[in-house]
C-alpha cells in the first residue's frame, strides 16, 4: 500500500494540531519540512514547533537544512520515526554513514533526498545502505510549486534496481500527478497543497493512494 504523508508546510499554522487531526484518520505519516535558510531560501521551523503536533502518525523529519547532523537529536526528542537529510548538503561518504547510524541509533529510520537535478549516480555509494531515498519532484524550498515530471525517470531507474525501498516523492504531488508517481515506482507520497487546500481533504488522500 501507498504511504501518504501530508506535509504541513501547507497547513495553517495557527491551528496546526487542529490541521493534523483532521487528517489524522486518513494517512500513516505526517512530513515535517525543516527549512533553515540557508540550504533552501525558506526558513519554515524547527523542533520546538513540532513538538507541539500531538499525533499517532510517523512524524517524517524532512531536513532540508545545510547541517543535518546538527539536527538530528532534537527532531529524535520529539519522536521522529524516519528523519531524512539531503545528499547535496553531505558529500562524503564516511559522513553520510555516519549520519545514517545516528539517526538509526534514535530508533528513526535514515532517508536521503534527492534534488531533481541530482542524478542517482549521487547516491551510489549509500543506496543499498539507506532505509528510504526522497526523490524531490520540486525544487525543495517551497510549497505549492508545480511536479517535475522529469523526475520520473529517475524513480522508475531505482524502482528498477531496488525493488524492495521505500521511494518516497515530494513536490507538486496531487490527485493527477500522483498515479504517475505510483507508477513509476514510488510507494511513499508527499503532499501539501493537494491535501490542505483541497475542499475535502479526506478524498485528495484517497485519489492520491490510488
Ligand atoms: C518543498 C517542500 C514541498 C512540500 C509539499 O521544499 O518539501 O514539496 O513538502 O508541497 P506541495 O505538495 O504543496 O508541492
Amino acid at each position: 500500500m501507498t504511504i501518504i504523508a501530508p506535509s504541513i508546510l501547507a497547513a495553517d499554522f495557527g491551528h496546526l494540531q487542529d490541521e493534523v487531526a483532521s487528517i489524522e484518520p486518513y494517512c500513516e505519516w505526517l512530513q515535517l519540512d525543516v527549512m533553515d535558510g540557508h540550504f533552501v531560501p525558506n526558513l519554515s521551523f524547527g523542533a520546538p514547533v513540532c513538538k507541539c503536533i500531538k499525533t499517532k502518525l510517523l512524524l517524517d523529519a524532512h531536513l532540508m537544512v545545510a547541517n543535518p547532523a546538527d539536527r538530528i537529536t532534537e527532531f529524535a526528542a520529539i519522536g521522529c520515526g524516519n528523519i531524512t537529510f539531503h545528499a547535496e548538503a553531505v558529500q562524503s561518504t564516511n559522513d553520510r554513514r555516519a549520519l545514517m547510524s545516528s539517526i538509526r541509533a534514535t530508533g528513526a529510520t535514515a532517508g536521503i533526498a534527492l534534488n531533481p537535478a541530482t542524478p542517482l549516480s549521487a547516491i551510489d555509494d549509500v543506496v543499498s545502505e539507506v532505509d528510504l531515498v526522497l526523490i524531490m519532484s520540486v525544487e525543495p524550498g517551497f510549497g505549492g510549486q508545480s511536479f517535475m515530471p522529469e523526475v520520473l525517470e529517475k524513480v522508475k531507474e531505482l524502482r528498477a534496481r531496488h525493488p524492495d525501498l521505500m521511494i518516497q516523492m515530494d513536490g507538486g504531488i496531487d490527485t493527477k500527478t500522483a498515479p504517475l508517481a505510483r507508477k513509476a515506482g514510488a510507494n511513499n507520497l508527499v503532499a501539501g497543497s493537494a491535501i490542505f487546500k483541497a475542499k475535502n481533504r479526506k478524498e485528495a488522500i484517497e485519489m492520491i493512494r490510488g
